[in-house]
């Protein structure tokens, strides 16, 4: 399932962040293809902005993407609402989810096999993820730009930067998700969700092009990586 129904405020003002164009294709349609390269990869739904969904079915129609099963619902007003209602949109006999961001173009198709695998293999929540370049402090926060006292510096070998797609046994995920409607948390990803309600998540390797595109610069680092791929 991918989360696609964002308006990419980072990214600057122009289109939704899933409809803006690297190599003149949107970023929806790499992160669907690199998805359906995948044969663990059966079904799609994605998650498009509420008043965008005609526009993302012809969209994908227009791509040439219909060698898969591919459905589009309206997303929600917040991540975690689009992937509800994207889990809600799947087959009840579908027994394992992927969810991947729209904004993650260029993940490798290996990325997406191992993935499943791990979810195959028996764990019920897998995360792709790769070690930190940067040393990363914990701070207190202040206004205004004064600077920030530094509480902690946690040890950067055990730390990793989480990616998607994230796999997961899909009654995990959903129940998950259900009991945050009732139970709010402050997470950004599915299996933050996970853990925070006594789940076991599991890390794999994740992939440098498997980034997010958020600022503008990383849409700069995006055409660079595409070029190459296609050079
Ligand atoms: N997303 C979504 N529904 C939302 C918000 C985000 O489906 N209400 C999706 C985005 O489309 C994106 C993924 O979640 O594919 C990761 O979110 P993020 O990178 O934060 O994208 P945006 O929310 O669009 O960007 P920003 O936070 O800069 O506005
Ligand atoms: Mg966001």
């Amino acid at each position: 399932m991918v989360p696609a129904a964002g308006r990419g405020e980072r990214l600057g003002p122009g289109a939704p962040k899933a409809l803006r164009e690297l190599g003149g294709v949107p970023l929806l349609v790499h992160a669907v293809r690199a998805l359906a390269r995948s044969r663990a990869v059966g079904l799609v739904v994605v998650a498009a902005p509420a008043e965008g969904v005609a526009e993302v079915i012809a969209l994908l129609d227009s791509h040439g993407l219909d060698g898969k099963d591919i459905r589009v619902v309206a997303g929600g007003d917040t991540r975690q609402e689009s992937v509800r209602l994207g889990l809600a949109a799947i087959p009840a006999e579908v027994g394992i989810v992927l969810v991947h961001d729209a904004a993650r173009p260029l993940v490798p198709v290996e990325v997406v096999d191992a993935v499943a695998a791990a979810v195959r293999a028996g764990a019920e929540a897998v995360v792709p993820a790769v070690p930190l370049a940067d040393t990363v402090k914990l701070v207190e926060p202040q206004s205004g730009g004064r600077p920030e006292p530094v509480l902690d510096t946690p040890d950067r070998s055990a730390l990793r930067a989480v990616q998607t797609p994230q796999g997961f046994r899909r009654d995990v995920l959903a129940a998950a998700h259900e009991r945050a409607l009732t139970e709010p948390v402050a997470v950004t990803d599915d299996a933050g969700l996970v853990e925070r309600f006594g789940g076991r998540v599991v890390v794999v390797p994740g992939h440098e092009e498997a980034f997010k595109v958020t600022r503008p610069l990383d849409l700069v680092l995006a055409e660079a990586v595409l070029a190459r791929r296609r050079a």
